[in-house]
Parts: C-alpha cells; structure tokens; sequence
C-alpha cells in the first residue's frame, strides 16, 4: 500500500484555479491502491498533455471494493438508516459539490475538454439537481398494503437490489455519475461506481466530499480502471446484484452477456442515432437553433444527439443554407476556458479520429462535406469542425452509424409517412425530434417514433423529473424521474395470516 500522500497530487487549471486532487482508489471512505494494480494516465484534450495518473483496479481492487459495498449494505449504519435520513445525506452531498463549483467546473473542463461555461452552469449543479430530486424521494417510495380481505393482510416492501456496479462514460462524467448514484442511494443500496478512463478526477474529488458528507464507509466506493479489466470484473462479479451501465452498444452487449452469470438485475444506456424531422410548416428559426444545440453541443458526445435530420421538401435547400450558417457563427472553437468557446477538444485523440474517419468515408463515398469553421481549428487540441453532411441517403454509414462527434446529416422526405419510416429504420431508439406547427401531427409523430424521448419543437432538453433512456438497441430501463427508481429496488410481498 503507497503511503496516502502519494495518493493525491496538487494540480492548477489554467485559469488559477487550484487543488488537491486524490488519484486513488475510494474504498471503504479511504483511498488506496492496490500493489501491481497499475495506474491509468489522464490528458488534457486541449493542450494534449498527460494531467496526472490514478490508480487502477484489478480483479484485488475490485473484489476489494465489492467486499466494502457488501459490507456496507448489512451495516446498520447504512441498513438501519430511514429514507429519511439517507435523504439528509444526499442533500449534504448536494450542498458540498455546490460549494466547489468552482473547482469541479475547472477539473471537469481540465479532463474532458468541455466548455468551463457549460460545465460551470450545467454539469456542476446537475450534480446537486439531481441528488436533491433523489433525496426528496428517499422518504416518499413506500411500498402498499394490498387488501386481500379480511382474513389475511398482504404488504409490500421496496428493498434495496444490493451491490450495485456502475459503469459510467466520460461525455458527462459528474452528470452521469449522479444519474447512476441518485437513485441507487434513494432506495438505500451500495455502490460501485467505476469511471471512464479518459475522464477519473471530478468523480474522485467528489469522493472526498462523499466522505465528509456523512456516508457511511463502503456506501459508494469509486474506482477508476479499465474497461476490458475493471469494467469486465464488476459485470460479471458474482457479488454485485445489479449492474448499470452507460455508453457504446457493443459494449451495453458484452456487460449484459456478463450481467447473466448470476442473472444480475440491468439497467443499460446505450447509443443512439436519433432523427430530428422538419416539416414545411415549422418555425424555421427554431429549428435550426435546436438543431444545432441538439447536434453540435458538448462537442456532438451527446447520446441523444438529434445527428439525422430530416427535412421537408418544401424548405429542405432554406433549412440547409440557414444551418450552414448558424453553425458557423455559433460553434466557436477554442480554449475551452476561454468564455468566448463554443465547441471545445473531442475527449481524445481515439475519439477525434474515430470522427475523422467517418467524415473521410463520407467524402470518400461522395457526400457533400460542410466544414465552416475548418478554417478556424486551434493549432492543437483534439478538434474536429462541426461537419453538416448534405444529402445524405439513408444507405451510407453516417447516416446509419453513431458518430459521437459535431457531425449532422441532412436529408430529404416528401410525406409525414416517409418521414416516420426513415426515423424508425434503425437499430437504434433513443430520441426523435420533430419540428411542425401542427398539433396533431406533431403528437402522431410523438406516438409513432420507435424511441424512449421525443421532443415537440425542441432537442436534448432532458429534464430530471423526467424519464430517460432508449428502446431497441438504445438500452434498457429508464433512469431520472420517478421511473428512475424502478431499477433500485425490489418488491417483496409480506402475507400475514388472520386466521385460527
Ligand atoms: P465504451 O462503451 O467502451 O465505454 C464506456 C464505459 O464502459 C467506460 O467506463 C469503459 O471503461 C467501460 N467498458 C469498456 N469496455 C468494457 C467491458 N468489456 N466491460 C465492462 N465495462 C467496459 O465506450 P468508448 O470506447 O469510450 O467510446 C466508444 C463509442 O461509444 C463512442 O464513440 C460512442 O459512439 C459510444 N459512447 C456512447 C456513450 C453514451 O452516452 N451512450 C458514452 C460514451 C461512448
Ligand atoms: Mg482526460
């Protein structure tokens, strides 16, 4: 075991903003390292320099950290805990990670390369946003009494699934974190939580604060690791009782075929391909403004990223020119510290190329390819322009494939019924979008679009009272919202005896 002082390093973001950060593993309410475990190097996507390293977990770490949520879910400093309570701990943690805004935002951007705007307004107090919601279900998710007349008295309890193993990507790594850590605590289960590779520091210093908020030790246990080792290790443990998975669909697949040694409970938000339809009689303003959020935010790693839009006819060649020229004054590349940035560094150098090779197939296939801002990509740093793929038909890879970058297609359909067909020929089922000015058909569409979210007239505005996740090859289960909880617990039936 490394002395504790090696376990944390003392960093400075470039806008002066500075401190401690651990680089452990956080077991038990401690961090440590296991011997021979190795460690894993984090890079700033922007200046393209290693940050730091942090610990990794092996198959030791990980059963290590398994034991400590075992522990933990039995110990009656947990288990005899009401909802109540574990609602004021919750909201405690809340309330710490508001108190560190600033230093959050600044790791966060440091890691991941979003804007320190966007991660200061949005991923930051997200955090807290939804471990309040959670907090205030933790003493409002009773079970029922069921009346089964008079001679015998029935009652359910929601209980805790147990060991839960979290697998969270690195697009949003504070918000996904929270998404998987909410409910989960709400309901009174222990946690696992292993970190994207790319993005391990904001989550261990919300640990840190984990800690100081009261949670008793081995509650929520944050590891970083490997995906093929840790990853591999936790989804298939036999001592974890459900696993939660966030990112590829290859990978949702090989997580689930794990999950099924001791036929864990599983909950997976996968990938995407989501369309964004224009009608004729859309407001054209609007829809181009959402369009462009809906595609070209967080530097297109958005799982519901609206990439495949489809417009009308009518207003196909207005749509594309308007789009064309709203990307270009809108996605700024830059600094992602610098206010004035838009659109910062893809998380790594993996990912830009994985973008870059799409593209190059598009235009090797001859698609048209707009790049407005290729002229303007900072001299380092992962970037990839925003790329507006035009005419695309519905057989080419981009139009079919998750890109996960500032990438959109634009086709053309005539009919409602056109429309709806081209949405829904995908393996994906996350999101839909469309844009129309007719109540009717605007709720006809909503109906029919084979995914979990559709917006009217609006894209990726997700909100956390309300559900979110995918149909089809998109994932399983739902997290946020009320319906975020059912993948937390179980019922147990009580039949109690009235009789002689
Ligand atoms: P990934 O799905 O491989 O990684 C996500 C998480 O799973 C990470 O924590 C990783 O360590 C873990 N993981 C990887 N292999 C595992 C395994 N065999 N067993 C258990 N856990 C494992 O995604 P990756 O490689 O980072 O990105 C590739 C593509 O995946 C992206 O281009 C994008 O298309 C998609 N993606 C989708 C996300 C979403 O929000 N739906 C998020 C991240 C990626
Ligand atoms: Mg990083």
């Amino acid at each position: 075991m490394l002395l504790a002082s090696a376990l944390e390093t003392e960093l400075t973001a470039p806008n002066g903003t500075r401190w401690t950060q651990p680089l452990g593993l956080f077991i038990d309410n401690e961090f440590v390292t296991i011997p021979g475990e190795g460690d894993i190097t984090t890079v700033n996507p922007y200046t393209e320099e290693d940050i730091c390293s942090v610990s990794a977990a092996g198959p030791a770490g990980v059963d290590r950290a398994v034991a400590a949520a075992r522990r933990a879910l039995s110990d009656p400093s947990w288990k005899q805990l009401s909802g109540t309570e574990r609602g004021h701990l919750m909201t405690r943690l809340a309330a710490l990670v508001e108190d560190n805004l600033d230093t959050l935002a600044a790791i966060e951007t440091l890691d991941n390369g979003k804007p320190l705007s966007v991660s200061r307004s949005w991923d930051v107090p997200h955090f807290s946003e939804v471990l309040r919601y959670y907090a205030g279900f933790a003493d409002k998710n009773p079970g029922q009494v069921v009346d089964v007349g008079p001679s015998k008295m029935a009652y359910t309890l929601k209980q805790p699934v147990g060991v839960c193993a979290q697998i969270i990507p690195w697009n949003y790594p504070l918000a996904m974190a929270a998404w998987k850590l909410g409910p989960a605590l709400c309901c009174g289960n222990t946690v696992v939580l292993k970190l994207a590779e790319q993005t391990p520091l904001s989550m261990l210093y919300v640990a840190r604060l984990i800690r100081e908020a009261g949670f008793p030790p081995g509650v929520v246990n944050v590891i970083n690791g490997s995906g093929a080792v840790a990853g591999a290790a936790l989804a298939s443990h036999d001592d974890v009782n459900k696993v939660a998975f966030t990112g590829s669909t290859a990978t949702g697949k090989q997580v689930m075929r794990m999950a099924a040694g001791n036929l864990k409970a599983i909950t997976l938000e996968t990938g995407g391909k989501s369309p964004l339809v224009v009608f004729d009689d859309a407001d054209m303003d609007q829809a181009v403004r959402w369009a462009h959020e809906g595609v070209m935010a967080n530097q297109g790693q958005v799982c519901t990223a609206t990439s495949r839009l489809l417009v009308q006819d009518g207003v196909y060649d207005d749509f594309v020119a308007r789009f064309k020229a709203y990307t270009a004054r809108t996605s700024v590349l830059g600094d992602p510290f610098d206010e004035a940035t838009y659109q910062g560094p893809q998380v790594s150098d993996a990912q830009r190329r994985r973008v870059q090779s799409y593209i190059a197939s598009a235009r090797d296939s001859g698609v048209a390819v707009f790049q407005p801002e290729a002229g303007a990509v900072p001299w380092r740093g992962f970037f990839v322009p925003p790329t507006v793929f035009a005419d695309v038909d519905a057989s080419s890879s981009v139009f079919r494939e998750e890109i996960f970058g500032p990438c959109a297609t634009v086709s053309r359909f005539g009919s409602e019924e056109e429309a709806l067909a081209v949405c829904n020929a995908s393996r994906y089922g996350l999101a839909g979008a469309v844009f129309t000015r007719d109540l009717a058909r605007a709720h006809r569409m909503a109906r029919d679009m084979e995914a979990g979210m559709v917006w009217v007239n609006s894209s990726n505005d997700s909100d956390v009272r309300v559900p979110f996740g995918g149909v089809k090859e998109s994932g399983l289960g739902r997290e946020l919202g009320e319906e975020g909880l059912r993948g937390y617990y179980n019922v147990k039936a009580v039949h109690v005896n009235l009789t002689g």
